[in-house]
C-alpha cells in the first residue's frame, strides 16, 4: 500500500477548487472532496477532477439502512473515486452492503473503503451522556475499528494520535487515514488533538489528510511539497 498526502479541498465551490489545484501545475496531489463541495456542486465535480488527474477521497460519510447504503456505494464508484467511507455505527451489516456495492460499481479493483468510528468532533462525556455509549473513547474506536475489519473494509479515518491503537486492535495492514496535522509554527483553527506529518507517520498513518495548513498558506504548493517530504521520508 502506498502511503500518501491527501488535501482537504474544502473550498465553497468549483471555481475556487479548480483555481486552487491548478497551481500545482503539472502536479496531481490526491484530494478530499467533503460533503460541501459534493453537495454544492454535484458529482460532475467528482468527475472533473479525476478527469484532471487526481485521486480522490470522496469524504460522505454514509450511515443509513444496507441496501440504502449497497445502491449509493455503487454510483459512487462509478465515479472513479480511489477512497470514500461510511460510519461504523452503521453496523457490520451495513458496512459488508458497503463494499457489496463498490464492488459492483466498479470495473477494476474497488475504492478502498474506510469507516469512521467515532467523530473526533464527540467528545467521550457526550458519548457516553448522549448516545449511551459507556465505553471509553478508545474501547469504542477500537471496537468499531474491529467491526470495520470483520466487514471486508480497509481501515479507519481516525486522530493521528489513536493511529497506534488501531494498528494494535486491528492490525498493520488495516489503513489509518488522519486528519488533524498541524506544524508547531503553524495555525490549529478548531483542531485539538494534532500532530506533526513526521509523528503521524511514526505512530502509524498511511493517508494524512491536510487541509488549511496547505490550503491557507501563502505558497499553497511549497506547503504541500513540505509536507509530503516530512510525511514520505525515505520512500
Ligand atoms: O484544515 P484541516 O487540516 O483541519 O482539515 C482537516 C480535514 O479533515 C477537514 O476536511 C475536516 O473536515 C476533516 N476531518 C477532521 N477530523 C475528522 C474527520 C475529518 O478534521 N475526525
Amino acid at each position: 500500500m502506498k502511503n500518501d498526502v491527501i488535501i482537504a479541498c474544502d473550498f465553497k465551490n468549483k471555481a475556487d477548487t479548480l483555481a486552487f489545484l491548478d497551481r500545482f501545475e503539472g502536479k496531481k496531489p490526491y484530494v478530499k472532496i467533503g460533503m460541501e463541495l459534493f453537495y454544492g456542486e454535484g458529482p460532475d465535480i467528482v468527475r472533473e477532477i479525476r478527469a484532471r488527474g487526481h485521486e480522490i477521497f470522496l469524504d460522505l460519510k454514509l450511515h443509513d439502512i444496507p441496501n440504502t447504503v449497497k445502491k449509493a456505494m455503487a454510483n459512487l464508484a462509478r465515479l472513479g473515486v480511489s477512497m470514500t467511507n461510511v460510519h461504523a455505527a452503521g453496523t457490520i451489516d451495513m458496512m459488508r452492503a458497503a463494499v457489496e456495492g463498490l464492488e459492483l460499481g466498479s470495473n477494476g479493483p474497488r475504492p478502498l473503503l474506510i469507516a469512521v468510528t467515532q467523530l473526533t468532533s464527540t467528545s467521550q462525556e457526550r458519548m457516553q451522556r448522549e448516545l449511551l455509549i459507556a465505553e471509553t473513547i478508545e474501547n469504542t474506536v477500537a471496537h468499531y475499528a474491529r467491526n470495520a475489519r470483520e466487514a471486508g473494509l480497509d481501515g479507519v479515518v481516525c486522530s493521528p494520535l489513536e493511529a497506534g491503537l488501531v494498528k494494535t486492535a486491528c492490525g498493520a495492514d488495516f489503513l489509518t487515514v488522519t486528519p488533524g496535522i498541524r506544524y508547531p509554527d503553524g495555525e490549529l483553527g478548531d483542531q485539538s488533538r494534532v500532530t506533526t506529518p513526521q509523528k503521524a507517520r511514526e505512530i502509524g498513518s498511511d493517508f494524512i489528510v491536510v487541509g488549511r495548513p496547505i490550503t491557507a498558506a501563502a505558497d499553497p504548493v511549497a506547503a504541500y511539497e513540505r509536507v509530503c517530504r516530512d510525511f514520505l521520508k525515505g520512500e
